[in-house]
């Protein structure tokens, strides 16, 4: 099975890996052989990895720093895993920066330093299913190279970006499928998986900002229990394996069925 994923020899980066699906997606690696695991995270991670770049991802000093240090060690890059995110219990623009912009700018960093046949796997959200309502918007932000003139993007639309969490993920969904084009030409993939609620140290601030009755309403409405943090990890570890050699500008449901039995009628959302 190792083979079949292909990780043997590979040198991975994830961001995000000190807690929940980050930290399982780490240990996966581990079992499938990967060569090389590069953590980038505000935390270091307790499990063992090859290289821990302490990265605020809200970043740009921070985030040019660790692609300085990726770079100087003269290997190039096989997969990177986008999966760092925080939710709206921050500032909409830390969320912004953390889950949309810092992303952006790690992977168009890392991109010319990555070998042909490598992935580059996003941590999305079904929060960002609505993502056709803003497309016009959403690649109006995603156009933008400069930090400072997205960051004043970012503020001259707050109305649009409300609490930061949902166009953030939106963003994502339209920027893996913006890059997949771009990727081929060097050989690389890129997707997202989009999860419903899992059970990780930040689920209750989706509680907190979203309120119970949704969460658990999401819940019910797919596979009637929350995700685990594992149930995540595989599928990212499948996007970013060979098994997985010809997806590419794929947002994939992880959901137990949510959105399916939302777009299919079969739930109503609370209130309706
Ligand atoms: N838990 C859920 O219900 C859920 C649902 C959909 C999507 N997601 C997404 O899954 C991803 C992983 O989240 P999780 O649920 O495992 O939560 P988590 O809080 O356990 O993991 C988030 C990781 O990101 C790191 N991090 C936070 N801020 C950072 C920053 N500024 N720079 C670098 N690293 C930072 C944290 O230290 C942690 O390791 C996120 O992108 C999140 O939006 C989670």
């Amino acid at each position: 099975m190792q083979s079949l994923l292909g990780f043997e020899g590979k040198r991975v980066v994830v961001t995000g890996a000190y807690s929940g699906i980050g930290a399982s997606l780490v240990e996966l690696l581990r079992e499938a052989g990967a060569d090389q695991i590069v953590v980038l995270d505000i935390k270091e991670p307790e499990a063992a990895v090859d290289e821990f770049i302490e990265t605020d991802m809200g970043n740009p000093v921070s985030i040019d720093a660790a692609l300085a240090a990726i770079a100087a060690t003269d290997r190039g890059v096989d997969v990177l895993f986008n999966n760092a995110g925080v939710a709206a219990t921050l500032p909409a623009d830390t969320v912004m920066r953390v889950n949309m912009l810092g992303l952006k700018r790690l992977t168009s960093g890392l991109m010319p330093n990555m070998r042909s046949g490598g992935a580059i796997v996003n941590t999305a959200s079904v929060a960002g299913n609505r993502w056709p309502e803003h497309l016009a918007q959403i690649t109006a932000l995603l156009s933008i190279d400069s930090w400072d003139e997205g960051i004043a993007w970012i503020a001259d639309n707050e109305t649009l970006i409300a609490d930061g969490y949902f166009f953030s993920k939106e963003c994502v969904q339209v920027y893996t499928m913006q890059t997949a084009k771009v990727a081929t030409a060097q050989g690389l993939r890129i997707n997202s998986v989009c999860p419903s609620p899992v059970d990780t140290p930040l689920l209750p601030a989706f509680r907190e900002t979203m309120t119970d009755e949704i969460i658990d309403w999401a819940i019910d409405a797919g596979a009637g229990r929350v995700a685990t943090a594992a149930d995540q990890a595989r599928s990212l570890l499948f996007l970013g394996s060979d098994l997985a050699s010809y997806v590419n500008g794929v947002n994939l449901l992880v959901d137990g069925g949510y959105t399916a039995a939302l777009q299919m009628g079969q739930v109503a959302l609370p209130g309706q």
